[in-house]
């Protein structure tokens, strides 16, 4: 509890209810409205939920003044620098860096555990091969709810954890399937010399007639990208999925329910949507046109990469994908990105106008990490998959976390009613 008090005061009559107020570690306290309902007949009004804690975590804080991002009270940035994507998979479920034969045996398990299922697989022919491939992706996941039933014991704690591992492993692999499909190529098998975003590479771009040779640089990015987008509290895709869960629901259709969310332009798909944005643009001489397209409220057009629900400063995740967009580019050769220029060009015009300084409105996460993604040669459609495999590490911990909470009760939001007061049926020859 906290030594803040408020009290909710009927300005009318004079009555006047306390309300608790709680301090969590980092971050703005929450007053407790439970008993508004009980005592006032009162329900809070907070549409898209921007000054709303939905729950109580342990997993991951944000400042969006200050631009910080904590996984389980470590900076993002050191994370960045020093840690890898599984080893930050281990850190945001079980709350602690492992020690490295923790690590070890999680990394045995992940890769042990990267095979699907061949009636899986067969999925996927029910596709067309233009299907967009997220499409795909919540369909297969969703379906893996049909594979294990004999770990879907939401209440045990043991099928809690082979869930995790099996969904986290087997990611990629349905990522990869849907790519080959899409590609008319044949599915390339994990293999378990390989390490998480080798293998995936390798299940991309392998092809049965010549050997591929897998670029570390590429791996080590895709590695850097991964742990950028783990985890980040409560956007609505984790939102989504702790919602989904909260019915009981076994958690591989939960999670298929965060990856239909996150493929939303206004979150996981602007990434996809940022490319189409610079192809659009063409060339910085347009920059301009786009930037008052933008700013003109009677135009539906936004810059697709900036502002943030949270973030009212720079995204500390766009800062660092931004710095790595000069050093993969080199190291794979190819410097003249035009689209980095021109994205740079566009942040720097954005960032002068007062439009956009007025409003906090900054690059996102989603800004440059396609421009990676493109110098991998990953497509535009598949860049929202990517974002997917990462981020189920993410929903995953936040599903575990609201699992394991004895006090868990389903979410049922209430509503402001504004529709038509009572009224009776009118038989029809009287309409
Ligand atoms: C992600 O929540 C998370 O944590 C998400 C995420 C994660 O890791 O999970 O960080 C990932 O989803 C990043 C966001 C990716 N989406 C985009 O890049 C799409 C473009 N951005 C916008 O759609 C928007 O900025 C949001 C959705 C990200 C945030 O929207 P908000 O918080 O609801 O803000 P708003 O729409 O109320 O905008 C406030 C003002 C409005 O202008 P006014 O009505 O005050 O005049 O800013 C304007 C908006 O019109 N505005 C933009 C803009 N974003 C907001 N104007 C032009 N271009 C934009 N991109």
């Amino acid at each position: 509890m906290s030594t803040k008090r408020y009290d909710l005061v009927d300005s009318g009559n004079g009555t006047r209810i306390p309300l608790d107020v709680r301090d969590g570690t980092l971050g703005p306290s929450v007053v407790d409205i439970g008993r508004l309902y009980a005592e006032a007949g009162l329900f809070t009004y907070d549409p898209g939920f921007k000054a709303t804690a939905s729950c109580e975590s342990r997993i991951t804080y944000i400042d969006g003044e200050k631009g910080i991002l904590l996984y389980r009270g470590y900076p993002v940035d050191q994370l960045a620098e020093h840690s890898s994507f599984l080893e930050v998979a281990f850190l945001l479920l079980y709350g602690d860096l492992p020690g490295r034969d923790q690590l070890e045996s999680f990394r045995r398990s992940i890769t042990m555990h990267t095979m699907i299922n061949e009636s899986l697989l067969r999925f996927f022919n029910g596709f067309h091969f233009n299907a967009h491939p997220m499409a795909m992706l919540s369909g297969v996941v969703g379906s893996m709810s049909a594979f294990y039933h004999d770990t879907m014991d939401i209440n045990n704690a043991r099928h809690r954890d082979i869930f995790a591992h099996r969904i986290i492993a087997k990611l990629p692999t349905i990522a990869a399937a849907a790519y080959k499909h899409s590609m008319g190529q044949p599915f390339v098998y994990p293999q378990n010399r390989l390490d998480y975003c080798s293998n995936l590479l390798h299940m991309f771009f392998a092809v049965p007639s010549q050997t591929y040779e897998i670029d570390p640089v590429a791996a080590n990015a895709l590695d850097l990208l991964f742990i950028l987008h783990a985890d980040h509290e409560q956007n609505a895709s984790t939102s989504t999925v702790r919602l989904a869960g909260s019915s009981g629901t076994n958690p591989y259709s939960a999670i298929a329910a965060g990856i239909s969310s996150l493929w939303g332009p206004a979150h996981g798909g602007a990434n996809e949507a940022v490319l189409n944005m610079l192809e659009t643009i063409g060339s910085a001489d347009k920059i301009p046109k786009y930037v008052e397209r933008a700013k003109d409220p009677g135009d539906k057009f936004r810059l697709m990469g900036f502002g943030h629900r949270v973030y009212k400063n720079f995204d500390p995740r766009a800062k660092i994908i931004r710095e790595m967009c000069h050093k993969v580019l080199a190291e794979l050769g190819n410097n003249d990105s035009p689209l980095l220029e021109l994205a740079l060009r566009l942040e720097e015009i954005a960032l002068e106008d007062e439009y956009f300084i007025e409003r906090n409105l900054y690059p996102n996460v989603d800004f440059y990490s396609g421009i990676i993604y493109r110098a991998l040669d990953i497509p535009k459609s598949m860049f929202t998959v990517m974002f997917a495999i990462a981020r189920t590490v993410g929903w995953v911990a936040h599903w575990q976390e609201m699992i394991a909470d004895p006090a868990r009760k389903i979410g049922r939001p209430r509503q402001l009613y504004t529709g038509p007061d009572r009224r009776d049926y009118v038989p029809l020859d009287n309409r």
